[in-house]
């Protein structure tokens, strides 16, 4: 079921260079984790029809680049990667360039004539392709697919890790978004939602144990609204599967992102503060604390729904953290909703938030509907003031972990001293400390002793026996 078809059709007679003549693959990802997620998926298909993946970008035959079109300025920034490529191109000229993701979803047949140097492009849930529409670039004709799928989620697709850390790895459940919220072009560039087999997402958490990670993100745009209603299973909906990979997995910490405020259930937050190895996160995107704003956003609640979802969240689960996605000058965004979002904030006491300026993004029903009337300069204005703000907010949250224990899963050695180590507590929190011996992939209890803005600094209290 196509929601949209763009395939330029290449008669199989005219392809006459194998896939492997044109040298490994390298490939950069911009974006959202489930555009690394995607670019794993990319290198697994690339792998199995004999195509090597490089992180040597010098030494490559093949250069993807895993698009976002969420704001322009992602999409700014890979046009002028491709001026880079182009320049490459012109010193090897058998160099096939493919730019595959969003911005391929968007922009199509468009980006083959603005760019000369583009020869593929693909679609999010045309990865299957990848191997075909090479050897049609190959042959010198450009090469495009960017047909959506209502099934297309990749589930029998082992994604080769690029994480370096072989600790902690994401795990697609879920494809897609059908929330339409206003200012988005997600609904449009990755199609409908479609939830992935929760036995196919179980197979996965199982290989990632046996290959010795510690801890798996499950990945979805709105993981809430993940449905599973085929017979065989008792899984249905999100917290089913996540207790499940807890239980079948204690070893390994389960993450989720994101989660939508209208559907995140008194189930889920029960299911985990009950259950160890859940993290105690949520992510939690607000983006306004306007409920004129959300409305015109049609984000489907209101400040007061949002903030009784918050109370839930501390309510039920002790020690949980709270994070957010906040978008400053929305269309027709006035002084005072702005201060909504400011008092919301402070309301909501965030740990940490991405924060955005609105962008509009073409064809989105806000450009179509609304004027983009917010000028620049208030824009950034308030962008900055939700910054500061959210400064505050998450030492005020540091502060409060003084003195506190945690178990942190080390992840690495930190970047300043090779005689420290860094990783995360359960509330997502980057913890450093001295390495005592420990290594990555040891769950390690530290006791916090100071922070700085971005990290919580603190020693072991435990030998190498101990965390779990
Ligand atoms: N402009 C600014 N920020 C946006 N986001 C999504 N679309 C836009 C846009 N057009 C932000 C939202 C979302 C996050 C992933 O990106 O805050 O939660
Ligand atoms: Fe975009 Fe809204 Fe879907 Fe998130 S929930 S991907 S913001 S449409």
């Amino acid at each position: 079921m196509n929601m949209s078809s763009k395939k330029q059709h290449i008669s199989p007679a005219t392809i006459n260079l194998t896939s492997s003549s044109s040298g490994p693959v390298y490939i950069e990802t911009y974006g959202c984790q489930m555009n690394v997620s995607d670019s794993e998926v990319v290198i697994s298909i690339m792998k199995e029809n004999g195509i090597h993946h490089t992180t040597d970008i010098e030494n490559a035959g093949i250069i993807l680049i895993n698009t976002c079109s969420i704001r322009e300025n992602a999409e700014q920034r890979v046009w002028g990667r491709l001026d880079v490529f182009r320049q490459m191109k012109m010193k090897k000229p058998g160099l096939l360039v493919g730019i595959i993701g969003c911005m391929a979803e968007r922009l199509k047949e468009d980006l083959l004539e603005s760019k000369k140097l583009v020869d593929l492009v693909i679609g999010p849930d045309a990865y299957r392709e990848l191997p075909s529409l090479l050897k049609e670039a190959g042959t010198g004709q450009k090469a495009i697919n960017v047909l959506l799928s209502r099934e297309e989620t990749y589930a029998d697709i082992s994604p080769v890790r690029t994480d370096n850390n072989g600790v902690s790895a994401f795990v697609s459940i879920m494809r897609g978004c059908n929330n339409f919220c206003s200012y988005c072009v997600v609904p449009y560039t990755r199609g409908r939602e479609r939830s992935r087999d929760p036995g196919s997402v179980l197979r996965e958490i199982g290989e990632l144990s046996e290959a010795g990670y510690r801890e798996v993100t499950l990945l979805g745009q709105n993981v809430n609204s993940y449905y599973w209603n085929n017979t065989g299973t008792a899984i249905t909906d999100f917290s089913d599967l996540l207790e499940k990979a807890a239980h079948e997995y204690p070893g390994i910490r389960m993450r989720f992102s994101t989660s939508h405020p209208r559907d995140i259930s008194d189930k889920l937050l029960y299911t985990i503060t009950r259950t160890p190895n859940i993290c105690k996160h949520i992510h939690l995107p607000v983006q306004s604390g306007s409920s004129r704003i959300l409305q015109l956003m049609n984000r489907g609640y209101s400040r007061e729904q949002y903030l009784e979802r918050v109370a839930a969240i501390r309510r039920i689960i002790k020690d949980c953290s709270i994070s957010t996605d906040i978008i400053a000058g929305f269309c027709s965004e006035t002084g005072d909703d702005h201060r909504q979002t400011l008092s919301l904030m402070e309301e909501a006491v965030y740990d940490f938030a991405f924060m955005f300026k609105y962008s509009e993004r073409p064809d989105t029903r806000a450009a179509n509907n609304l004027p983009d009337d917010v000028p620049e300069d208030v824009k950034s204005r308030r962008l900055k003031e939700i910054i500061t703000l959210q400064g505050k907010l998450s030492a005020k949250s540091k502060k409060g972990d003084l003195g506190k224990t945690f178990e942190v899963l080390v992840e690495g050695t930190s970047k300043k001293s090779d005689n420290e180590l860094f990783g995360r507590n359960s509330q997502n929190k980057v913890v450093v400390f001295p390495a005592n011996g420990f290594k990555p992939g040891d769950y390690v209890n530290v006791n916090i002793l100071r922070h700085t803005s971005a990290t919580l600094i603190g020693v072991p209290v435990c030998d190498l026996e101990g965390g779990k």
